[in-house]
Order: structure tokens, then C-alpha cells, then sequence
């Protein structure tokens, strides 16, 4: 008995032993991913702005511009494309501008206007006129309207294209028109790092969350976001509240409000279709892609993005960035493997030219991932990739929709931070070799960086970036 005991007990000790061995091997498996904020927003509801709201208040006088938007015109920054409604009646398409301190020098773009209909929706006058051969580095005022219903605004160029030219990009996603879309744009504008153009990765109004997707909230949106995107371009990205198809009324054109109103300059980087284009814009290449189109092999955005890639020079723009609305790493339990189809297909080019960050919206919360891959024949799951982006999804504008929330456990091993609040992010270009990323949550003060990395450039300076190598 008493040997049995011995044996029983030692049997046991030994299986305790084994438990809690595979329990830890399990845990650095599986488990090491990186942080899951504790941060819990307040559950308070997602609702849209009333039409009536100060934010939605279209300029006074007959047949006033409203609607003030910009976004870069040219492939280097050199023109900025002017775009607004009139209500009432045409007017004229004619944009007044001038160097600041040379109002006697004004000079004048003439552009086009368009009209859509949609359903039972009739639009405004849409006005578009693009301005070229700018200064770089210079700050311009405009005027649209005639009479007395003059709106003025101002810009500021870019830099020339230059390696080492610093230059500050907000980042901004799917953010609609609730109290919460309101404070996203406050904190933005607010920021003092004071970004000094949008890259926008899609989903703008969610006019199409209303009966007969009610395009006067197309309207609404544009006039609330006119406060920024007037006075700095936002580089526009499709997402799928863009594509307004509804041929259950009769609508079968997609994208059709999209894109009569938000112009893109697509042919300047040889693109055929305004969903897929790319701008340079001081040190940084940026290649705005359409996860809404087809991207198959032989499709015009797969070989247009096949010949664009070999095009960006490193040595004239360090940064490459990716503009997509789906996600290719997601470890949020939303649109689970959407960015998918379109990953398999783009992912090895993507390491190839070495990309620097990825940034997409469609789940609406906030996550960055490691540098990783998932190239490998014959291996499949993320690998850790120094050659790879960083993915940063930034689908948290606060749109309609609310918060994603639910997240896949245990967070996975390329996921580095993830966060179920809504903000902005910063991408501050120094230099060749570094950038300084910030993500800010709306609860916090305005300079709180609730989420930070130091990006080395994947071409100049590719050494291990991680954040968790940063913080040993
Ligand atoms: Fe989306």
C-alpha cells in the first residue's frame, strides 16, 4: 500500500507537473499577443445629429457655396481641386484665388458643375474647379459664390517633394455625423500636433443607413465636415457606404453621390476609375486602394497597382502608404475575413516594396499590428516580418453604427494594441528614417497619446520598430 501510495502520488505530481508545463507553453503560444486597452468608454448611444443642429447650418443668403471641400488635385501637390454646392441655382463655377499677401494679384480657375439624382432626391449644383500650378509651401486664399453670398477660404500647399521634408497627416474613418463624429473632428482639429492634411479611409456620411439612403444627409455631412476639409485637402478612400447600390429602387450605378461630389485626381497616377489612385505629397507616396472594385487578377486595379508599385522611388519620397477601407488583419469578431480575398492577392507585393503602414476602417474601433506576413508557401498564419507594414485600423470616427466591441480572444499574436474607443490618428513624418504615430481617444485631452509607435522607415532605416522593442 504504502508503495502504491508513493507511486500514486508521484503519478500525480508528475501529471501536475505536465498540466501546468502545457498551461505555459500554451500561454506563449497562444497568448502573447500584445496589449488590450482596459479603457472602457461610456455606453452612451450613437445617434445622429438632428438636421436642425449648428453643425448642419447652411451659410446665409440667396444661392450661398456650402459644402466647401478640397483634397490635392495633381500627383506632387501642385493643384487642389475646389469643390461645393449652390442650392438654388447654378451660378458659376469660378474659383477666385490668390497668394496671401497678393490679393491684387488674384487670379481665377474656371471648373464644371454636375447634378445626380437619386430615387427622390434631386442634388444641388455641384461645383468642381481645380487649381494648378500653385506655389509649394504657400498659403492661398480662395473665394467661391458671387455677389453677396462670397464665401472666402485658405490652404496651404505642400512642400516640394522632398526625402527629408517633415510633413503631419490626420487620420480619420467611417465617421458619419453622430454627437460622437462631432467630437472625433473637434479633437482632430483641436490636436496640437495639427495635422496638415486628412487621409480619409472611407465611409463618409452613412447617408445610406436612412430610407432611400436620403441623400440630403450627403448634404448635411458635407456641410458639417466644411469646418476642416475647406481649409485642408482630405484624401478620400471608397468605403461600402460609398456604393449606394439599391436596385430595389431603381439605383444601379454605384457610387453614384460618391462620386459626383468627391473628385479624386486618379489620372494623374494612370489609374482608369476614381476608386484606386495614388498621390505624392511631400516626403510620403500614398496609394489609395478600393477594396469595393474588382482587384482579381487582370482587373484594372490589380494591374494598375501592379505597374504603380515599381514607380514609387524611395529616394524622392521615403514613406509609402496604403489607403484601404477593409482590413487585412482584424481581431475584432466584425466583417470577419472581408480584407481576405483582396490580402492573398496584394500581401506579396506589399513585402516586396516594403510598405511602411497600412491604414483601413470598416471596424469600428481602433488596432494596430506588429510588422507580419502571411506570404509563406505552404505555412499559413501571421509571421512576424520586418520586410511587412504595420496595419492600423482607424475605423473609429463614431459613426451611426457604434462601437465594435467584441474582440477575439486570446488577442492574437500580431495584434499590438487594440481598442474599442473612438479618436483620430496622427502620422507625423520627420524625416527619411522616422515618423512619429500617435492615436488619440475622444475622451481624452487633446495631446494624450493614448497609442504611440516610432515608425523607421522599411527603405532608409529598417530596423525592428515594434513597440515592444521600443519599450525594452
Ligand atoms: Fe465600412
Amino acid at each position: 500500500m504504502a508503495v502504491a501510495n508513493t507511486s500514486s502520488s508521484s503519478w500525480s505530481s508528475t501529471l501536475l507537473f505536465a498540466i501546468v508545463f502545457l498551461l505555459l507553453v500554451n500561454i506563449s503560444v497562444f497568448c502573447n499577443g500584445g496589449k488590450t486597452s482596459t479603457f472602457t468608454r461610456k455606453p452612451e448611444k450613437t445617434e445622429d445629429m438632428p438636421l436642425h443642429s449648428d453643425v448642419f447650418v447652411a451659410p446665409s443668403g440667396y444661392n450661398a457655396p456650402q459644402q466647401v471641400h478640397i483634397t490635392q488635385g495633381d500627383d506632387e501637390g501642385k493643384a487642389v481641386i475646389v469643390s461645393w454646392v449652390t442650392m438654388n441655382e447654378p451660378g458659376k463655377s469660378v474659383v477666385h484665388y490668390w497668394r496671401e499677401g497678393s490679393p491684387h494679384k488674384k487670379m481665377v480657375a474656371k471648373g464644371y458643375l454636375v447634378t445626380y439624382r437619386f430615387f427622390n432626391y434631386s442634388s444641388g449644383f455641384i461645383h468642381h474647379c481645380t487649381l494648378k500650378d500653385l506655389q509649394f509651401d504657400t498659403k492661398y486664399y480662395y473665394e467661391v459664390g458671387i455677389g453677396h453670398t462670397k464665401r472666402q477660404f485658405w490652404f496651404m500647399t505642400p512642400p516640394e517633394i522632398h526625402p527629408d521634408v517633415p510633413y503631419t497627416f490626420g487620420l480619420i474613418g467611417d465617421l458619419g455625423q453622430t454627437y460622437d463624429s462631432n467630437k472625433t473632428l473637434d479633437h482632430y482639429e483641436s490636436n496640437p500636433k495639427k495635422g496638415q492634411a486628412v487621409l480619409f479611409v472611407g465611409d463618409l456620411s452613412y447617408a445610406d443607413n436612412y430610407p432611400y439612403h436620403d441623400n440630403n444627409r450627403w448634404d448635411s455631412w458635407a456641410r458639417f465636415v466644411e469646418r476642416s476639409v475647406a481649409y485642408q485637402p482630405w484624401i478620400w478612400t471608397a468605403g461600402n457606404h460609398e456604393l449606394d447600390f439599391a436596385p430595389e429602387i431603381g439605383e444601379n450605378e454605384p457610387h453614384k453621390p460618391f462620386t459626383h461630389r468627391y473628385p479624386v485626381p486618379y489620372k494623374a497616377s494612370g489609374s482608369t476609375a476614381p476608386f484606386w489612385y495614388s498621390i505624392k505629397r511631400a516626403s510620403a507616396h500614398i496609394i489609395v486602394l478600393s477594396s469595393y472594385s474588382a482587384y482579381g487578377k487582370y482587373t484594372p486595379q490589380c494591374e494598375w497597382l501592379e505597374a504603380e508599385l515599381p514607380k514609387v522611388d524611395r529616394s524622392k519620397t521615403p514613406w509609402l502608404i496604403v489607403l484601404v477601407h477593409s482590413p487585412w488583419y482584424n481581431s475584432y469578431n466584425y466583417h470577419y475575413m472581408e480584407g481576405e480575398t483582396m490580402r492573398v492577392m496584394f500581401e506579396p507585393w506589399f513585402v516586396k516594396y516594403k510598405v511602411d503602414v497600412v491604414f483601413a476602417g470598416h471596424v469600428h474601433a481602433y488596432e494596430r499590428t506588429e510588422r507580419i506576413s502571411n506570404v509563406v508557401n505552404g505555412h499559413c498564419g501571421a509571421v512576424k516580418d520586418q520586410s511587412a507594414p504595420v496595419y492600423i485600423t482607424i475605423g473609429d470616427g463614431g459613426n451611426i453604427e457604434g462601437i465594435a466591441n467584441n474582440m477575439m480572444e486570446p488577442q492574437p499574436e500580431y495584434s499590438a494594441y487594440r481598442e474599442a474607443s473612438f479618436g483620430h490618428g496622427i502620422f507625423e513624418i520627420k524625416n527619411r528614417t522616422h515618423a512619429h504615430y500617435s492615436w488619440h481617444r475622444n475622451e481624452d485631452k487633446f495631446s494624450v497619446e493614448a497609442d504611440s509607435m516610432w515608425f523607421f522607415n522599411r527603405h532608409w532605416h529598417p530596423l525592428d520598430d515594434s513597440t515592444t522593442t521600443q519599450h525594452h
